[in-house]
């Protein structure tokens, strides 16, 4: 009863000339595959100076495609240069945002605590978090790669009620699977994913757990996605490079 979500994360690609064909190219090759909505949900990602376009044509045309940011800040609004506050955010009529990716955590010092305060910042503002973790190669090396993510987990959704988890979106991202063509199996991705879910329902309860939507991202392609989606705990793709090709993307929304 899940619904699967493709999501597209565009990460630092595409200025808004080039998002304005990207999504259109979408909208139309999702028609052309035939894409339903009930499916799977189709969701993209950009950086925050295309959302105000991609939402233009999105509204304007009406696709069938949600979209969202790709962080959000932790405060309200005032003297913070350079962040984007959560009422920006809805207001564009984002309805997700992605927090603590990787790359955000790495390169930007992002602790489970920021994690968290900005999860929280985005249910307040209406919108749906989808928040990411995963172990680096070393970790996994050590064999401890799903103590280290249910850790992560644990830590990120503290403080936030049953019934808020029951709707938001977790990426299971192993860092050694990301932009390096590497995929996790799909046996790798079910056992995180599993996991995942497990602690979920112990935090909080069996429908809770049955109800948090968990996806697999690192290097998902058309080629790979059907056997990761068949999983029964991966309910969806956080997608980077595949993410920028309108044929690619598509393909992988409708992996059905
Ligand atoms: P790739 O699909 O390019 O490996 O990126 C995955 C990712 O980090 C999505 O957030």
């Amino acid at each position: 009863s899940r619904t699967p979500i493709m999501a597209g994360n565009w990460k630092m690609n595409l200025d808004h000339v080039a998002a304005t064909s990207l999504v259109q190219d979408l909208g139309e090759a999702l028609k052309a595959a035939g894409y339903d909505s009930a499916k799977s949900e189709a969701v993209v990602i950009p950086p925050f100076t295309d959302i105000r376009t991609v939402a233009t044509i999105i509204d304007g045309d009406k696709l069938p495609i949600a979209y969202g940011a790709q962080d959000i800040s932790a405060h309200d609004d005032g003297a913070y240069t350079g962040e984007v506050s959560g009422t920006m955010l809805s207001k564009l009529g984002c309805s997700y945002v992605v927090v603590g990716h990787s790359e955000r955590r790495e390169y930007h010092s992002e602790s489970d605590e920021l994690v968290n305060a900005k999860a929280k910042k985005a249910i307040e503002n209406g919108m749906t978090p989808i928040i990411c973790c995963g172990e680096a190669l070393e970790v996994r090396k050590a064999g401890k790669h799903v103590e280290h993510t249910v850790g992560q987990i644990k830590a990120d959704l503290d403080g936030i009620p049953a019934e808020q988890v029951a709707k938001l979106v977790i990426a299971y991202e192993p860092i050694w699977a990301i932009g390096t063509g590497e995929t996790a199996t799909a046996d790798d991705a079910q056992e995180v994913c599993q996991a995942i879910r497990e602690a979920v329902k112990e935090l909080y309860d069996a429908p809770t757990a049955e109800a948090v939507r968990i996806q697999y991202g690192g290097s998902v392609k058309p080629a790979n996605v059907a056997e990761i989606m068949a999983k029964p705990d991966v309910d969806g793709a956080l997608v980077g490079g595949a993410s920028l090709k309108a044929g690619d993307f598509s393909k992988i929304v409708t992996f059905y």
